[in-house]
């Protein structure tokens, strides 16, 4: 199974969270399963890992790719929002996630991902935090018709020093992620209330 539950069962606002790095001992990862318990009492996330995802095909694709793909699209369509945290590799992002965007966006502009905010954050060992690879996951999810997060970019830098005893502990990168998750949260909100 992908997906794996972070906090309790019932919410009032569910988040999918996804990771660039498939590492087990992955910063991102970490960070992304730090912000599950940073999460007001009645919202919900949950992990999925993207090692099943198999490479994208279109003779694969349509009405039944294959099952951790539908798995994946499935989680994002019950997802009020999506948490993606990710490295930067070579310049950009990493393969892994943007193939797995590449099938949760079919069909184009009719997907799981449209309409859907989502918070960028990207996590490096350099002192960049990964931007060139925010850029571009903020491009393709708006290729989707998904709702990045109009909002100050979230780059970590210098991620290993940001843990102290496998736990991500600097308070300027918790009060950053803080506010992403405030805005992320004020943002769901505001499209339930328009959608009434
Ligand atoms: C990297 N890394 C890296 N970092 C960066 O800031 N800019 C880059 O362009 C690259 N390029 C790159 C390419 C490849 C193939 C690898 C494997 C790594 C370093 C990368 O950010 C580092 O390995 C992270 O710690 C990986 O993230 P996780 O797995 O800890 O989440």
């Amino acid at each position: 199974m992908n997906v794996s539950s972070d906090t309790q069962p019932a919410a009032a606002i569910r988040l999918l969270a996804i990771s660039g790095s498939l590492r087990r001992a992955s910063h991102s990862t970490a960070v992304l399963r730090h912000m599950a318990t940073l999460l007001p009492a009645d919202v919900q996330q949950r992990l999925f890992t993207l090692e099943e995802i198999p490479p994208y095909d279109g003779d694969l694709d349509g009405p039944q790719p294959p099952a951790a793909v539908a798995e994946l699209k499935d989680a994002i369509a019950q997802a009020d929002g999506l948490v993606i945290c990710s490295p930067e590799y070579n310049y950009g992002m990493p393969g892994v996630l943007k193939n797995a965007i590449d099938w949760a966006s079919r069909p184009a502009f009719a997907s799981p991902l449209k309409g859907k905010p989502a918070l960028v954050i990207t996590a490096s060992p350099g002192a960049l935090g990964g931007v060139r690879a925010q850029g571009q996951i903020r491009d393709a999810l708006a290729a989707t018709l998904a709702r990045p997060l109009s909002r100050p970019h979230v780059a970590i830098p210098l991620i290993a020093s940001r843990f102290q005893d496998g736990q991500l502990s600097d308070a300027t990168t918790l009060e950053m992620l803080q506010a992403a998750l405030a805005d992320l949260l004020a943002e769901i909100r505001l499209l339930a209330a328009a959608r009434g």
